[in-house]
């Protein structure tokens, strides 16, 4: 098989680029634009394969989209490509709207035209937008999107099935929960809070700290979307979830037990604007229909991840650029310390 991916050098296109080559015997043409988020570093691994193709280009730019679609004639698409981060999305939204949406757009379009087989929308559980326990969003469940980043996955979600209902253009939709682990970018709760507490500066926690999120390992995420791929159903959406729901402080508090860091580091900041309280899901369909199940559990995927990031402290310092810095101030430096 033939695909290509886009936004596989970031943090879970990467590792399903990685996953993809060690474990298949696919070709894969990686379509990523490098913005903040991308590394080629992330795929070093790959680099030399002849199975593996790096194209650098923009989704919103349908010229190089069609030629790629045209020189590559991918049996399937996986895309990935998204501005994912919420923080960002409040902070300056033009960019989340113009990828997110147009460049969801022009990509469905372009495939569409191309008549490509399969196209794989990889979203999240952020489009159910907060539940109240003991829901768990299913697959039906209404979509009540936060954010200007989840109001993007939703209005792109919305898109990529209207191809399917529309044009019966083989859409199929992925929806994860958090994912953690090696090559996340240091905006994140995890990867940030791993890189402060080595370098004792203080974890900026969110409002108390309470809020719960669901806990999925990316290696898990990408077995489960290719599981979707391989062996889903064209016009049906699958949820793909960690089972593992715990408040952000449970989560800090775990992540400086593993790093030897004492608890007094933590500080709770003013809150995110807007910030959904609890994601829940349900990722029975995916495991009913695929036999897909999250296989890591969550302290060991912790240590593990834990362990990525003191072993490539220059994999960290080198993403913290001048721009990374410009941020962390944004976001950080101008918010107020709760008391
Ligand atoms: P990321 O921010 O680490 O990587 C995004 C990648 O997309 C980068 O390589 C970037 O260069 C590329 N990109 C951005 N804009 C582009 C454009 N206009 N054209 C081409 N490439 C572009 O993101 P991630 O955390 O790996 O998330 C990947 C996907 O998974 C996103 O669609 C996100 O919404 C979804 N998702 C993420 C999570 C999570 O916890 N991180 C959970 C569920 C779903
Ligand atoms: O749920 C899936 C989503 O998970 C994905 O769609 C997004 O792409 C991904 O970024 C992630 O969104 P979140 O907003 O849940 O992730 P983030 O790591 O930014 O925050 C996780 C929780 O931790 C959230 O409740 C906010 C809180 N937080 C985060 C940061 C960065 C803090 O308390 N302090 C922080 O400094």
């Amino acid at each position: 098989m033939n695909i290509l991916v886009t936004g596989g050098a970031g943090f879970i296109g990467s590792a399903f680029v990685r996953m993809a080559i060690a474990e298949t015997e696919w070709r894969v043409a990686n379509f990523d634009k490098l913005t903040y988020a991308g590394n080629l570093e992330n795929l070093a691994s790959v680099d030399a394969s002849p199975r593996y193709r790096f194209l650098r280009a923009d989704i919103c730019d349908e010229a190089a989209v069609s030629a790629a679609l045209a020189e590559e004639k991918p049996d399937a698409i996986v895309h990935f490509a998204a501005e994912s981060h919420v923080d960002r999305s409040i902070l300056s939204p033009e960019p989340v709207i113009q990828t997110n949406l147009r460049g969801t757009f022009t990509l469905l379009e372009a495939a569409r035209r191309c008549g490509v087989a399969r196209f794989v929308h990889v979203s999240t559980d952020e489009v159910y937008g907060s539940l109240e326990p003991p829901l768990e969003a299913g697959e039906d469940f209404p979509l009540n999107p936060s954010s200007p980043y989840s109001a993007s996955k939703a209005g792109s979600d919305l898109l990529a099935r209207s191809y399917f209902v529309t044009y019966r253009f083989p859409v199929i939709i992925t929806r994860a929960s958090n994912n953690y682990g090696p090559y996340q970018f240091p905006e994140k709760l995890i990867p940030l809070m791993i890189a402060n507490a080595l370098e004792d500066r203080p974890l900026p926690v969110y409002g108390d700290g309470m809020q719960i999120r669901d806990w999925l390992y990316v290696d898990d995420h990408c077995r489960g979307i290719r599981a979707a791929l391989e062996n889903g159903r064209e016009g049906e959406i699958y949820n793909i979830g960690g089972n593992r729901s715990l408040p952000n402080l449970d989560v800090v508090r775990q992540l400086l037990a593993t790093v030897g860091k004492p608890e007094s580091l933590i500080q709770y900041v003013a809150d995110r604007p807007g910030h959904d309280r609890r994601y829940a899901l349900s990722s029975a369909k995916l495991m009913r229909e695929t036999g897909w199940r999250p296989r890591m559990d969550f302290e060991a995927g912790l240590a593990r991840t834990v362990e990525w990031y003191c072993a490539n402290a220059a994999w960290v310092a080198r993403v913290r650029s001048g721009a990374y810095r410009a941020y962390y101030e944004q976001n950080y430096d101008r918010r107020p310390v709760a008391l």
